[in-house]
């Protein structure tokens, strides 16, 4: 199957689920339901959902098992958008080709729509049906990347570098925290609701690590010279807020190489897996050369 099409078949899944997850909006506080939806309906590319599932898949042979826990993530995800979109963060008024949620509801909505996703996405995990053990496992691995001293802690660096030159080394810090943990979390999660070993997972975080650095490095590629439509969102962003980026240090050949060499690493280690990796080798080559 073709990257665009694992894609595809993904984000279908988490189209026809997320609805049994969000809150009916008749109650007297619907306007922040009205806002995460505007924002997770708004249409991404679901790549963390996807890694999830197939993750799952390839060790269990089925990924029902992992939907809420996609659809899950995808909300943690969103509501980072949510919050990373807002004046006191990038100040950006486009995301997913639509008016920011700040600014199709306000910045109080959106902050709170922001708070909501995030422990419902929680509840949901919660109430999984799964393993015991494994809920506990995925909820830990996911608060424990999303948080502090994972997707938080990476922003906080980011907005602190703003402004000033930073060492490499913080920069890839900030990338990897950032962007990183997150995608950390939905390959891990779907490796341990697909019954894993922890040796196992081991190899599949090495693919998370490089692809998560190399999906960032585009990130910043794109906010010069991709194209506002495809993305969805402003491109000059990063400059116009004076950002430390990778471009900071690299040109963007040689950032291009970067996401190449990162890219060949992630490959390499799914090896253990011959053949039941094809598609995720063909995911990593389709996000380093991505344009939206
Ligand atoms: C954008 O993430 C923010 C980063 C972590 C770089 P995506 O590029 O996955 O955004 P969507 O979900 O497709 O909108
Ligand atoms: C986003 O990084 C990281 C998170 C939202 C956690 P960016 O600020 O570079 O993402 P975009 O470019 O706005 O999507
Ligand atoms: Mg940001
Ligand atoms: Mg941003
Ligand atoms: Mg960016």
């Amino acid at each position: 199957m073709s990257a665009e099409s694992l894609l595809l078949k993904y984000s279908r899944v988490f189209d026809e689920h997320i609805g049994e997850f969000i809150p009916e909006n008749t109650v007297e506080y619907s306007s922040v339901i009205n806002a995460a939806n505007h924002s997770l309906s708004a249409g991404g590319k679901r790549i963390r959902p996807a890694l999830l599932m197939e993750f799952c898949r390839i060790f269990s042979d089925d990924f029902g098992v992992s939907v809420p826990a996609a659809c899950a993530i995808e909300m943690i995800h969103t509501y980072s958008l949510i919050h990373d979109d807002l004046p006191c963060m990038d100040n950006d008024d486009f995301r997913r080709g639509k008016p920011s949620c700040h600014i199709a509801f306000g910045e109080d909505i959106a902050l709170l729509a922001g708070d909501g996703l995030q422990s419902l996405a929680f509840e949901i995990m919660a109430k999984m049906n799964a393993d015991s053990d494994k809920i506990v496992k995925s909820i830990a691995c996911l608060a424990e990347r999303c948080g502090i001293n994972g997707m938080v802690g990476g922003q906080v660096i980011d907005l602190e570098s703003e402004n000033k030159q930073i060492p490499l080394d913080t920069l890839i810090l900030l990338q990897r925290l950032k962007t990183g943990k997150l995608i950390e979390a939905a390959v891990k999660i779907g490796c341990i609701l697909g019954g894993a070993s922890d040796d196992e997972i081991d190899l599949c975080l090495k693919y998370a690590e490089n692809i998560g650095l190399a999906f960032q490095i585009r990130d910043d590629i794109l906010d010069v010279i991709g194209d506002r439509e495809l993305l969805g969102k402003p491109i000059g962003s990063d400059k116009e807020e004076n950002k430390s980026t990778f471009l900071s240090f690299l040109s963007i050949e040689d950032a291009e190489n970067k996401i190449c060499e990162l890219t060949k690493a992630a490959k390499e280690s799914l090896a253990f897996l011959g053949d039941k990796a094809n598609d995720l080798c063909d995911l990593a080559d389709y996000l380093a050369y991505r344009n939206n």
